[in-house]
């Protein structure tokens, strides 16, 4: 006999079996059919048992997740769309919750929020499967956010400190350098063991582009995934981004590693949201937005959090990004992200052109929780930099209106003017925080009094370069500080 007809014999044999043990009866299946489909959503008929948030499997290989409930119909965004899809087509409950692979194999590579690799690389092998929503962990297994997690930002990490496991909003009008705040903290991430996560929602293919460049020729790709859906993607991905990338971190925080996930930018988030409720007719509530936004958000940050010892003492910090319009930080979209997370760095467009970089308004920026992670030494000389900053700020307001001043008032405002061009930073230099105390240190030493602004920038190379070379730590006493960061600007302490 040739081996297929043993095979052919084989395959009777087993079709008989089955036919002998077959049990005729009524097998109920639910088939709905499409009744309309366009700009990324669907609606359906005959699914009378779908529920919020099922997947659907249509007989084209297209995709989608129940969005809204009528009770002839149900209306669904598309998570993938192909040609063949009309109305019509034959659809059905996948019987699937929603979920992405996660896992080491995920550093260095852009995905979508569906896990679909974007970089023409091989499909991640998952580590696990993660569902995209879950509830955020309990109250017991969380710690106070007691670690720092340093930005390199000079501004940030001496007056508005962030701690692991912290949500800090990054928010201003547009193109005032929020992104490359975000950038920054994650190339200065580099070699901390942090693992990071750079959620792109709604953006331009370029700033794509050039996103995942700048971390790739930082070295910060191998330790961070991008996760993308462009503005040209379907609205529904970009709608699940953020949730992807967040259970993408939360992997990692919970196998007791520190992670970072910068979300930019929700307020673009919230269109595609708001736009998916009009086009399903859900009812507007304030700006067209629908009435469940503010949990949207506030679902998806309060997975970021700090765990216990002994959860694993893993953390997500979280940097959401949002964009204002004219500097209007009431209305409703920031107002909402402002009351969810634990402070904010606000970016003052008068600030940007005045060439004041990162441009930064200290006065509108806050840390609620983050001093409690600052180290005690920093905490100490920044408390001391931010009075004579906030001092100078005041008096400023004064020099403009051509008033003599008094002699000390003078000197307060030379040194605001030495600390003002302290404080500015080129994006993509992100600092240690060893070179933070040392400019501190010198700062509050008065070592540059008698420096003009323009000088100020010459020093600070120097500082870099000595503080990097000398190994000192911030467990090093005061003294010595002081006295190696006196020698290094050959610059003497104010009597
Ligand atoms: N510290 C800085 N020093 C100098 N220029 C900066 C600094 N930070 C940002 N910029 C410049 O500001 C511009 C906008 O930066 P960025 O894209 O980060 O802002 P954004 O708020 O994310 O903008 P968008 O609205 O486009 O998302 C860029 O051209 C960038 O080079
Ligand atoms: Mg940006």
């Amino acid at each position: 006999m040739k081996p297929e007809e043993v095979d052919a014999a084989g395959l009777l044999d087993r079709q008989a079996a089955w036919l002998e043990h077959y049990q005729p009866g009524l097998r109920i299946t639910e088939q709905g059919s499409v009744v309309s489909v366009g700009d990324g959503i669907t609606w359906m008929s005959g699914l009378p048992s779908a529920a919020m948030e099922d997947i659907l499997a249509f007989e084209d290989g297209s995709r989608a997740m129940v969005f809204d409930l009528t009770e002839e119909m149900v209306g669904a965004v598309l998570l993938h769309e192909t040609e063949a899809l009309t109305a019509g087509t034959a659809v059905h409950l996948a019987h699937r919750a929603l979920s992405i692979p996660v896992g080491d194999s995920l550093l260095g590579r852009v995905i979508d929020p569906l896990g679909r690799p974007l970089d023409r690389g091989p499909e991640p092998e998952p580590g696990a499967w993660r569902r995209l929503e879950t509830r955020s962990p309990a109250i017991m297994a969380r710690d106070l956010v007691h670690d720092p997690l340093y930005t390199g930002i000079k501004v940030i990490d001496t007056l508005i400190p962030i701690g692991k496991g912290q949500r800090q909003l990054l928010i201003g009008d547009e193109g005032l350098g929020r992104s490359s705040l975000a950038l920054d903290t994650i190339i200065n991430q580099r070699g901390k063991d942090v693992y990071c996560v750079y959620v792109l929602i709604g953006q331009k293919r370029s700033t794509v582009i050039n996103t995942i460049e700048t971390l790739r020729s930082y070295g910060a790709l191998e330790y961070t995934t991008v996760l993308v859906a462009e503005a040209s993607a379907l609205p529904g991905l970009q709608h699940l981004a953020p949730f992807a990338g967040c259970a993408v971190a939360e992997y990692w925080m919970q196998q007791g590693r520190d992670t970072l996930v910068v979300y930019d930018d929700l307020a673009t988030h919230a269109k595609t949201y708001r736009e998916l409720s009009l086009l399903l007719r859900r009812p507007p509530g304030r700006e067209a937005y629908p009435g469940d936004i503010f949990s949207v958000h506030a679902r998806l940050l309060e997975r970021a959090t700090c765990f216990n010892a002994a959860h694993g003492g893993g953390s997500m910090t979280a940097l959401p990004i949002v964009e204002t319009k004219q500097g209007e930080i009431a209305t409703y979209i920031p107002t909402n992200l402002i009351s969810i997370t634990d402070g904010q760095v606000y970016l003052d467009h008068n600030l940007f052109v005045g060439g004041f970089r990162p441009a930064i308004d200290i006065s509108k920026s806050v840390s609620r929780i983050g001093g409690q992670a600052q180290h005690s030494r920093i905490k100490d000389e920044a408390g001391r930099m931010k009075l004579d900053y906030l001092q100078f700020l005041e008096l400023e307001v004064f020099t403009r209106f051509g008033a003599r001043l008094e002699a000390s008032m003078e000197i307060a405002i030379r040194r605001g003017r030495v600390l003002r061009e302290i404080l500015k930073q080129d994006r993509l230099t992100p600092l240690s925080i060893e070179f933070q105390m040392a400019w501190l240190v010198a700062y509050n030493d008065g070592l540059f009094d008698d420096t003009e602004p323009a000088d100020i920038r010459a020093h600070l190379s120097t500082l870099e370069k000595q503080v990097n070379r000398s190994g000192l730590t911030l467990d090093n006493p005061r003294e010595q500080w002081s006295e190696a960061v006196s020698g290094w600007l050959g610059l003497q302490p104010r009597k």
